[in-house]
């Protein structure tokens, strides 16, 4: 069978591969609609639960997908193809938006586009406003990923060195939780942070001696808990802004340094971020006060780009392989690659 050929026109798209239930209405560049619901279920659990993930998306995804259309003006006559994140997440929150998206396009005989998720944070600086178009290189930090991207086409990117063992937003909620902050932690982190000092605590900047582009974030992780323990309760409560500060300074210390060994090999000229990581206030000073030293163009998606949302996963998926229908009503996403 021939390949499908997405007509032109707007993009649905969906994303529901962590905790946040997402869908987008894209046309080009342009986001015609963006609507995130995030759960609130988890936080007091301290953390995602798969289950309660996945019923949520149930309950949420109808309406969510509904309100995008509704906010962009478009009915589904009208949308060209339905994309939806298809890997790596949790997977049976991926099956509830891979389903809805295989029924909605089914009902109009639509293409179907899985699209990679790390793809989709790269691919939201390919949106409006200011469309960054490569070569640059993207420095992707999420609760389950952090990876150096060289960004050579729109088509995809290579992982030039990535977290060896926790990924910087989880080694951050971690932190976060020891600190006695909520679920997700980042964002807590960064306002308690912002009252301390982050000269206060001596906490190791990993990997810093290491000539290549690979992270590691769990000693800096055991050494927060190793600090707190030596507090004690008491301490801990005393010191909790400076913990925050010293903590944040250590995690943004090593992706800077990072990104900057990355962009001595002069192939780069300009940088971006991408996932939620990328919303950390600090981190986006340090790597525009790079840039600014480099001589490089920065490009810094809207906070709302940097966590999960369905406008990056319709960018992403214009560069992924659309299905014809019926073929991508057997799709399942349980086979696909990124389950090991
Ligand atoms: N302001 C902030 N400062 C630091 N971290 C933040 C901030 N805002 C969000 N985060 C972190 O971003 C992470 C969530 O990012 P994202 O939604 O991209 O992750 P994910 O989708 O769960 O993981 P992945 O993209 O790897 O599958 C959480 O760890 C959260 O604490
Ligand atoms: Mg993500």
């Amino acid at each position: 069978m021939a390949e499908p050929v997405p007509g032109s026109g707007p993009v649905l798209a969906i994303e529901t591969s962590c905790d946040d239930t997402c869908a987008a209405v894209v046309d080009g560049d342009r986001i015609l609609s963006n609507v995130i619901s995030s759960q609130r279920a988890h936080e007091r659990f301290g953390g995602v639960v798969p289950e309660v993930a996945s019923r949520r998306h149930i309950e949420l995804i109808g309406p969510v997908v509904e309100t995008a259309l509704d906010e962009a003006g478009v009915d589904l006559d009208r949308i060209s193809s339905v994309a939806v994140t298809s890997g790596p997440g949790l997977i049976g929150a991926l099956l509830v938006g891979v389903s809805t998206a295989k029924a909605l396009a089914d009902a109009r005989r639509l293409p179907f586009v899985p699209t990679d998720h790390l793809e989709g944070h790269v691919a939201a600086n390919f949106l409006e406003p200011d469309p960054l178009e490569p070569p640059f290189l993207c420095l992707v930090a999420s609760g389950g990923h952090t990876l150096l991207a060289g960004v050579r086409s729109r088509d995809g990117f290579e992982v030039l060195g990535e977290t060896l063992d926790d990924a910087a937003g989880e080694a951050i909620d971690k932190g976060a939780r020891m600190l006695g902050l909520g679920f997700p932690g980042g964002p807590a982190l960064q306002r308690l942070a912002e009252e301390g000092s982050p000269d206060a605590f001596d906490f190791p900047v990993a990997m810093s001696r290491d000539p290549g582009l690979d992270f590691s974030f769990s000693g800096t992780k055991t050494a927060l808990a190793y600090t707190c323990r030596d507090l004690g309760e008491g301490g801990v409560e005393r010191n909790r802004a400076d913990l925050a500060a010293s903590y944040q300074a250590a995690i943004v210390g090593q992706l800077v340094a990072k990104l900057d060994r990355a962009l001595r090999s002069g192939e780069w000229p300009a940088v971006a971020l991408g996932g939620g990581v990328a919303a950390n206030g600090p981190l986006r000073e340090a790597v525009s006060r790079l840039c600014e030293e480099r001589g490089l163009d920065l490009k810094l998606v809207p906070l709302e780009l940097c966590t999960d949302n369905a406008a990056m996963i319709a960018a992403a998926s214009q560069s992924s392989r659309p299905l014809a229908w019926p073929d991508y009503l057997g799709f399942d996403p349980l086979a696909s690659p990124w389950r090991s």
